[in-house]
């Protein structure tokens, strides 16, 4: 039997990476001084459907919904946001005086999704979620962290493309003038084109299908149909963004594939040579309506996530080896009976004083035991013999240096412990 399509397993040698990368971001999260939410894997799919947009790709072919036994309809969940705004609105968050509510999460999500490199059908994705404040420098803040993500990791070719979706009377308007712009020519774009310009036009922007047709490049942008309050709030993030120095692109097509989005959207992308066909490393934005949307007070809201699929791509497209110390600090070598029962007494009572140690379980004999532990990096080897039992003593072999005492087994927990 194998795994389902679109999904992987994660074995020893690569958790070990996600583990790093996950403490990272966690360690990023503390800084920025975001606290964690986690939230159910599946949730009743009118959360998605209200949450993202019944007009999206994610609602209208990639969600995994069933019914469960009580005949309820539920979803695993694609994403994070609807969640976490559903948890706020739920929890009455926006009644604790601490404001703007500051929260990140790490996990799976699904998406019923064509797997490539890259995308999966279940995949991991960090997000922060910042719901309380309409002040453009919580935008760049959400940017820097973003950036900080991949730039703690030493990743160096990033691009950040940022636009604004404006607020609704911006968007109404845009809205409009992508119908009259795109009506002409209707009949010449994808079926699924034809009903997105009926119900919502924008999602037109986004389609891989009419990627190329002519009426793309010249459809109005966005940036044209913004009233003065959206944008000012654009030119207030971009001057955020510039006081902090990050450099950034405006891309007036970036309109992102989720509904909530409006003002402040942006991707992240990896430059690397050698990165593969899918570019985009992160995205997120402003989404002011969606607290409403979901049966809260109006309480405005910004966020962004990563998947770690994809980050882990990105170290690898760079050459970025992460500093894994995967040596082991002891393994205890013993022949015979009685010094197995030491043997064990002895890793028992060193990993009861915190001491990473191991020892054979296959009956090996003296030399292959040595070079199990040499392929395990032990920097030190405990040696148990006939003399050292008799004497009540063990031996110790530091595999760096080579150097070798004995000494009495009643010291052995408090030696080691200084050594490691
Ligand atoms: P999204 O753009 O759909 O946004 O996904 C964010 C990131 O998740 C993508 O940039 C990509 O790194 C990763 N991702 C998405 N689908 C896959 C896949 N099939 N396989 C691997 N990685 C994938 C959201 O999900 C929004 N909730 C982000 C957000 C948070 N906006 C505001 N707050």
């Amino acid at each position: 039997m194998k795994a389902p399509r679109g999904t992987q397993d994660l074995l020893p040698g690569v958790t070990e990476k996600w583990q790093y990368v996950e403490e990272k971001l966690k360690d990023l999260s503390r800084r920025y001084h975001y606290k964690e939410i986690r939230t159910p894997i599946f949730e009743h799919t009118e959360l998605f459907q209200r949450g993202v947009g019944d007009t999206t790709d994610i609602v209208q072919k990639e969600m995994y919904t069933f019914q469960d036994k009580g005949d309820r309809s539920i979803t695993l969940r694609p994403e994070g946001t609807a969640s976490v705004v559903r948890s706020f609105v739920q929890h009455k968050l926006y009644g604790s005086p601490n404001q703007p509510t500051k929260l990140f999460y790490i996990g799976p999500m699904f998406r019923y999704e064509r797997p490539q490199q890259g995308r999966m059908r279940q995949f991991v994705q960090f997000g922060i979620e910042a719901l309380g404040s309409a002040d453009p420098a919580i935008d760049a803040e959400v940017i820097a962290l973003a950036m900080n993500a991949y730039r703690d990791l030493g990743l160096q070719s990033l691009k950040l493309v940022i636009n604004s979706l404006g607020d609704q009377e911006s968007r109404e308007n845009h809205r409009q003038a992508l119908i009259d712009h795109f009506s002409p020519v209707k009949d010449e774009l994808c079926t699924d084109c034809q009903t997105r310009l009926e119900q919502n036009p924008l999602r037109v922007l986004d389609c891989k299908k009419d990627h190329d047709h002519q009426a793309m490049a010249t459809a109005p942008s966005i940036l044209n149909y913004l009233n003065e309050s959206s944008n000012e709030y654009f030119e207030k993030v971009k001057a955020y963004l510039e006081a902090m120095n990050i450099p950034y692109v405006v891309d007036e097509n970036l309109v992102r594939g989720l509904d909530y989005y409006n003002h402040t959207a942006f991707e992240i992308m990896s430059d690397a040579e050698g990165f593969g066909a899918i570019t985009t490393l992160s995205g997120g934005g402003r989404y002011n309506g969606l607290v409403q949307e979901l049966g809260g007070p109006e309480t405005p809201g910004i966020g962004f996530a990563l998947s770690i699929e994809r980050l882990l791509m990105a170290l690898e497209a760079e050459g970025i080896e992460l500093p894994i110390d995967e040596r082991l600090d002891c393994y205890v070598v013993a022949l015979g009976d009685e010094a197995n029962l030491k043997a064990s007494a002895i890793v028992h009572e060193l990993r009861g004083a915190g001491i990473q140690v191991d020892r054979d379980y296959q009956g090996k004999k003296m030399k292959a035991q040595f070079k199990a532990a040499d392929r395990l990096q032990a920097r030190l080897v405990l040696v148990l013999g006939e003399d050292e039992l008799a004497n009540n003593q063990i031996s110790v072999k530091n595999m760096e240096t080579g150097d070798q005492e004995t000494m009495s087994l009643d010291d052995i927990t408090s030696y080691i412990k200084e050594k490691v």
